[in-house]
């Protein structure tokens, strides 16, 4: 083969070679990979095969802003805040309190929702009040801020994969109170038909936020700026009012 043929192939190759990484580079990139555990309604739950919820209108509202689509992985809450921290996917959105501990291992977008752990007793049962509570053998869902307050303050505590779990246990009299966050405490709590009641003391105060790998502050910025935009023109404020959720998130 003539030398300049030679480099005539090589650099089809080259050329061959730049188009294809162009083109998976391109179609990637119009991707958003997003890992959520949808047992968290209103948040995000399973209607038939379909993940829906307050988070999932918000992230699609902010993905047409940012000119991507959403590809939405149900997994374990643990391990959705592992797949972000380590870029497995690009987000997790998950009703994800942004706290000191958890920035240590990943970094969080603005907050777009405020907050609590609420707790859930049984509506005829003897618990009234959180301090009647005291030491007492309460359920949540692994791996959560309502899990860690239980543990910093001295209950019984027995975790669950999932919130519907954790209230089976109430109802089935293994534990005195569910531990889960105030919105879906409520949501959970309906689905009991009058068995249990939330109680109308809040035990924190949390602010919800999208996690993602730490450094990513490129993909942070455009989230931020979409999020800012459906704050300002009442996008979120309606997705909100659908879910029957406040908008307090400023
Ligand atoms: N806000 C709580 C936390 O960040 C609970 C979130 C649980 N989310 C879920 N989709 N299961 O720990």
């Amino acid at each position: 083969m003539k030398r300049s043929k030679f480099l005539c192939l090589v650099l089809a190759a080259l050329m061959l070679a730049a188009v294809l990484t162009a083109c998976g580079g391109g179609a990637k990139e119009n991707v958003l990979t997003v890992a959520t555990n949808a047992e968290f309604p209103p948040f995000e739950y399973f209607e038939g095969e379909k993940i829906v919820g307050a988070d999932i209108d918000m992230m699609e509202a902010i993905a047409e802003k940012m000119g991507v689509t959403l590809e939405i992985t149900h997994i374990d809450f643990d391990a959705a805040l592992t797949g972000a921290a380590t870029g497995k996917y690009d987000i997790a959105l998950s009703g994800i309190t942004a706290n000191d501990e958890r920035r240590k291992n990943m970094a969080f977008t603005d907050d777009y929702y405020v907050a609590s752990q609420a707790v859930i007793v049984m509506a005829d049962g003897e618990y009234k009040t959180v301090e009647s509570l005291a030491g007492k053998t309460i359920s949540c869902q692994e791996g959560t801020t309502g899990e860690q307050y239980l543990l910093d303050n001295e209950y019984t505590v027995q975790s669950f994969k999932t919130g519907a779990e954790a209230i089976s246990a109430l109802t089935a009299g293994k534990v005195d109170a569910v531990v889960i966050d105030d919105a879906v405490a409520k949501a959970l709590s309906a689905k009991q038909e009058g068995k249990t009641v939330v109680l109308d003391e809040p035990m924190t105060k949390e602010n919800y936020a999208i996690a993602t790998k730490l450094g990513n502050d490129e993909l942070i910025a455009k989230i931020n700026a979409a999020l800012a935009e459906i704050k300002a023109d009442g996008t979120l404020a309606s997705i909100f009012t659908k879910y029957d959720l406040a908008f307090d998130a400023e």
